[in-house]
């Protein structure tokens, strides 16, 4: 039955006249759109459908909805209810099984288009759920964390200049004095403003800018476990899952060093020996970033099964000065969301599955030298 519908769809397709061409807004849009014809047949599908489901144009058209999902029948008897009544359908978050036995959650809509009683089209637009919570966790995160960025550089800069006078007189009051007892106070105004100095040059760092060249992405993680595995006495468990056919990107290799270092830092601080570190590399296609829509991507997650982000600072962890550890700065996921999104990416937290994911995007550009 499902095999005869393929062949009606399919000659029926081919009888029609192919248009491979679409127009540029519909395969440049984010949303995923298919369109059913009369017969249950799929006509078009754009690009974003053809990333979302991961199937290729030429193949698909000309399927039924059954032939394209077979494991998603709630999928499928949402677009048959649409040819047989006039209502559009509406679902948040449904789990969708892809053809690589991966699942990813889709938002959807299923829209019966009527132009006449005998030939009835259905629209479907699609959008993966977590991509669409991203963008909109961005740009919330990106507007509020710039506002902390300039105030806080205000006060950085504001406590720099009288610290380099307070040391200067402790210093010389240093030599002065005949009292060597004093000399431990001087000591301690000495040792204390550098202490301060320091936090504060961490606090500017963010902005120091040092040239963008070709990068391979997995030479920075690399080198970023060596120094993790230099820094400590334990021993790391880092689970390496790269893609080794990630292209080189053109980026500024310091400050993406930086931020996963200070990515993993976290990992290696939220974990006991015995538990995990993954990283794991992956290229995506058409991924919004900073409202920018990037053709190909890289994602870099830095995925740990320790406890994840303490439920009380989980909304204001990207913030300077937003600590869960006594000893903490609060400024490492801070400064290494600013260093990412200089270079035109960006870095999300989530918690999936017992595990807490760190994921740097990052567009992939070509050198231009
Ligand atoms: N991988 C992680 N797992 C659990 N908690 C984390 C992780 N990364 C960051 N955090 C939490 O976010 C807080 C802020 O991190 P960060 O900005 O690097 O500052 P700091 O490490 O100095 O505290 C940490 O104190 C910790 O509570
Ligand atoms: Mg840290």
């Amino acid at each position: 039955m499902v095999k005869n519908a393929l062949n009606w769809c399919s000659i029926n397709y081919h009888m029609k006249e192919q248009r491979a061409d679409y127009h540029p807004i519909i395969d440049n849009l984010t949303t995923a759109l298919m369109l059913f014809d009369e017969n249950r047949c799929l006509t078009s599908i754009n690009s974003s459908g053809e990333v979302l489901l991961l199937v290729s144009r030429n193949k698909v058209v000309g399927m039924t909805p059954e032939q394209i999902w077979p494991n998603n029948s709630f999928f499928v008897e949402a677009i048959n209810k649409s040819y047989e009544i006039d209502t559009v359908h509406i679902q948040r978050g449904a789990e969708m099984n892809l053809p690589n036995n991966k699942k990813t959650e889709v938002d959807y809509i299923v829209t019966p288009i009527s132009n006449n009683n005998e030939s009835k089209q259905v629209l479907v637009e699609l959008l993966n759920a977590n991509s669409f919570t991203r963008v909109l966790q961005e740009f919330n995160q990106h507007t509020l964390q710039k506002a902390a960025k300039d105030s806080l550089q205000g006060i950085a800069h504001e406590i720099k200049n009288p610290l380099g006078g307070i040391r200067g007189a402790a210093q010389l009051m240093e030599k002065k004095m005949d009292d060597q007892d004093l000399k431990e106070f001087t000591t301690i105004i000495i040792k204390e403003s550098d202490r301060l100095r320091k936090f504060v040059d961490r606090m500017l760092s963010a902005n120091t800018h040092s040239g963008k060249a070709d990068t391979n992405i997995h030479e920075v993680t690399e080198y970023v476990i060596s120094i993790v595995n230099a820094e400590n006495s334990r021993n790391l468990n880092v689970l390496k899952d790269y893609d080794p056919s990630i292209p080189n990107t053109y980026i500024d290799r310091e400050q993406i060093i930086q931020s996963v270092l200070n990515l993993l830092r976290n990992a290696v601080q939220a974990t006991n020996e015995k538990q995990q570190i993954t990283i794991k590399t992956r290229v995506e296609r058409k991924v919004t970033i900073q409202n920018k829509l990037n053709n190909l991507a890289i994602r870099l997650d830095i995925i740990d099964d320790g406890p994840g982000i303490p439920s009380e600072i989980e909304s204001g962890a990207f913030f300077p000065m937003v600590t869960g550890n006594a000893e903490g700065t609060g400024l490492g996921l801070s400064i290494a969301q600013q260093l990412v999104q200089s270079q035109s990416g960006t870095i999300t937290y989530e918690r999936k599955n017992n595990n807490t994911y760190f994921s740097v995007f990052l567009p992939i550009e070509e050198s231009n030298e």
